[in-house]
């Protein structure tokens, strides 16, 4: 249960917005009213490289050392703002305790910060901002981006009822038929039914949180690219019939070397980089490397699809009613073929009918900050 709820859409006022999904957080001052966002400001914080010169998200370094940087980072952002909330959108498994505090149960994304796992996210932050004498920033959000998606998608329109995120994580949520929004952490779906190949099994081996994240490892950005380069490397060392990897396939050793960027760019542009190295398969290889990352993104959609079938029948077992998915996330936004596979998994999975798929862009930050003003005491 993340504690939230339907918006009722008479929300008004501005907050400050702290986007939480990986290693690039994002400040935003979002003002709201009648049902529509303005975005007032905005930067971008990378927390693996920045001006400490220091990965904070390296497991050496600890939760106050990353939160007194965000704490710094918040304080030349909103100078002089002599009060205001701040919604904390934090895209991690975490319990909720009540609508401003949860405590996070494990990283996911390669992130792994010492000393976070167990404690209160919010109060970690707040700690931080009295240290730094930010008295007027009061914390009054912490939600799930997938949360922050569907209360987005909701104070702008009432049928919306499922919330999700399709980009370097993956993660869906919904709201019951009480009205209360729940986040399922679908990223940590494991069955049987799930067709895992040595590929999967091979990258869960070598990730930082084995075994955990299953579904998230098949269909997310942070995975797609790392399955890829397996696959190549895989074949890499059979020069007699793929000679267009012979030159890459030093590069192609390196874990990592390749992310879902680069298959996106192999298939828009014909060419992409493994590592620092470049490459540009001749047009006898081409279609089919650009065929064998087609079938990474497709699996990955019709997945994806598959578990919002789920979620819809659990919704509405008699599929009596319009739904309204709200979808943010680069995988979403930008992967060509990610977006149609959603669409044909849903039409097979026979939820198509009344079931409508939206982009809800930029929802994390914009559904922080309305989860701030639902929070703000009157
Ligand atoms: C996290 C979820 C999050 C999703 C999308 C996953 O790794 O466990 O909490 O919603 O990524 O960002």
């Amino acid at each position: 249960d993340s504690h939230f709820g339907r918006p009722s859409g008479a929300e008004r006022g501005e907050a400050l917005a702290l986007d939480f999904g990986g290693s690039n957080l994002r400040l935003s001052r979002i003002r709201l009213r009648d049902r529509s966002f303005q975005t007032l400001q905005t930067k971008v914080i990378n927390l693996r490289h920045n001006r400490l010169g220091q990965d904070l998200t390296a497991a050496a370094v600890d939760g106050p050392q990353l939160f007194d940087y965000i704490a710094a980072e918040i304080d030349a952002f909103a100078a002089g703002d002599p009060s205001i909330g701040l919604g904390h959108c934090f895209s991690f498994p975490f319990q909720a305790q009540d609508r401003n505090s949860g405590t996070l149960l494990e990283w996911t994304k390669e992130i792994k910060t010492g000393g976070v796992v167990g404690q209160d996210v919010n109060r970690l932050l707040d700690e931080a901002l009295q240290r730094r004498g930010l008295k007027g920033i009061q914390t009054r959000a912490l939600l799930n981006d997938t949360v922050a998606t569907l209360l987005c998608a909701a104070y702008q329109d009432e049928g919306a009822d499922i919330g999700s995120v399709c980009g370097t994580g993956h993660n869906s949520c919904f709201m019951d038929h009480r009205g209360r929004i729940i986040n399922i952490e679908a990223g940590n779906f494991r069955a049987a039914v799930l067709p895992l190949t040595r590929y999967d099994e091979e990258l869960d081996r070598h990730s930082s949180n084995r075994g955990h994240q299953r579904l998230e490892k098949m269909v997310a950005g942070a995975y797609l690219g790392e399955l890829f380069r397996l696959m190549l490397l895989d074949l890499a060392f059979d020069p007699e019939h793929f000679s267009s990897l012979e030159p890459v396939a030093g590069a192609l050793v390196t874990p990592a070397s390749i992310d879902s960027r680069q298959m996106s760019s192999l298939l828009t542009t014909n060419s992409m980089y493994i590592g620092a190295q470049p490459w540009s398969p001749g047009p006898d290889e081409l279609p089919c490397w650009q065929r064998l990352a087609e079938a990474l993104v497709i699996r990955s959609g019709r997945l994806i699809a598959a578990t919002y079938g789920g979620i819809v029948s659990h919704l509405d077992p008699g599929r009596t009613r319009r739904h309204l998915i709200s979808i943010d996330g680069s995988l979403y936004e930008k992967m060509p073929g990610f977006a149609a596979a959603i669409r044909s998994g849903l039409d097979d999975s026979g939820s198509a009918e009344q079931t409508e798929v939206r982009l809800g862009k930029d929802s994390s930050g914009l559904g922080a900050a309305l989860a701030a003003i639902l929070t703000a005491r009157p």
